[in-house]
């Protein structure tokens, strides 16, 4: 990366500490995504009135929409407890066994990262998810045996950046499924306000339209770039979040008018400069702006796509008559 980005340094410690401040707890404060919530509410309720687990759900869509938050907030509709894992960071078919063996009847495992788990796990999980059961090997080569756990029914949620990485076997082993979209501006603005409440902080109506505009639809950017202004009112002002100061903070951050950032501008004029416009392959572009594939796919291009600035075809990705505008470039 060769500046700092706004849309991808999300994993800093004190954002962290602050996620789990106003990170909403109930679905009645979580702030749009209202059909998602809708059927949510619906499962829940039935899995309830049947006393029975609800059904395994899998949240996908772009970072920062909201799927951990999600995921904590069916737990807490649920009254169950939940368990965290990701992907990743299971390894070994006994990892998975103890998380499993260690849920109490109607928990949440929430395995974030889903699309990254191996897939020998995969397989071990697939039993566990339709029956309840384990199978497993245990002991060394020539004295091996399978044997068989029960376990108590729960509901996996998954969540995930990159639907389409999931195996079909296991996406079919989810009962629910819900894609998260990006955040309208009223909703965004409706967040940086109950953030600003939880907070503390006061804020102007104007300042927080104008922070949501220029969020990405996102709620973790609005959340960050609001405590980015806030700091700033706190030193440059009175504490008071107000549309001059809003503006000023935005712009050393390097936010421009639609929320793109540094790395959102490098691409686009790299597939305009370098590349004629395009069509260009995105490996070929992932090595001309030095960022991985799969942060471009999964965290850059979804906003410049819902946004109309760039489009994807067989042949590779194009710049729109929009992109050059918003840059101010004129077509060749
Ligand atoms: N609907 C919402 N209402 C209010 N705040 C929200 C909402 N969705 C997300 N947030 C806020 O945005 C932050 C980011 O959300 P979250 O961590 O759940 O995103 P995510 O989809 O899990 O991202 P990633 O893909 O990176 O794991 C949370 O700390 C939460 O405070
Ligand atoms: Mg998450």
């Amino acid at each position: 990366m060769t500046e700092e980005s706004v849309v991808t340094n999300y994993h800093l410690e004190d954002d962290q500490l602050m996620d789990n401040t106003i990170r909403p707890e109930s679905i009645n404060e979580y702030i749009g995504q209202e059909d998602v919530k809708e059927n949510i509410r619906v499962f829940v309720e039935a899995a309830k009135m049947r006393n029975e687990p609800l059904d395994h759900v899998l949240l996908y869509g772009p970072p920062g929409l909201g799927k951990t938050t999600l995921a904590f907030i069916i737990a807490h509709e649920l009254g169950t407890n939940i368990k965290t894992a990701s992907g990743p960071s299971i390894e070994k078919s006994g990892d998975l066994a103890a998380i499993l063996s260690s849920l109490e009847p109607g928990d949440v495992l929430f395995v974030d990262e889903i699309h990254r788990m191996p897939r020998y796990i995969e397989e071990i999980l697939y039993p566990a998810m339709e029956d309840f059961s384990l199978d497993i090997i245990v002991g060394s080569e020539g004295n091996s045996r399978n044997i068989k756990i029960d376990l108590p029914p729960f509901t996996l949620v998954g969540a995930t950046t990159r639907a389409g990485d999931l195996s079909a076997p296991l996406r079919d082993r989810f009962g629910i499924t819900s894609k998260l979209q990006f955040y309208t501006v009223e909703e965004l603005t409706d967040i940086i306000k109950r953030t600003a409440r939880v907070l503390n902080v006061e804020i102007e109506n104007g300042a927080a339209v104008e922070l949501a505009k220029r969020s990405r639809g996102t709620p973790r950017i609005a959340n960050r770039l609001f405590k980015r202004v806030r700091d700033f009112a706190l030193v440059k002002g009175n504490g008071i979040v107000d549309l001059a100061i809003t503006e000023a903070a935005l712009e050393r951050l390097k936010v421009d008018k639609m929320g793109l950032d540094n790395t959102d501008h490098e691409l686009l004029l790299a597939v305009i400069e370098k590349f004629g416009g395009g069509p260009v392959g995105i490996d070929a572009l992932s090595s001309s702006i030095g960022e991985e594939v799969t942060t471009i796919e999964d965290v850059y291009e979804p906003y410049l796509l819902q946004m109309g600035l760039l489009k994807r075809t067989s042949r590779g990705r194009i710049a729109t008559d929009k992109a050059y505008e918003v840059l101010g470039l004129k077509k060749q």
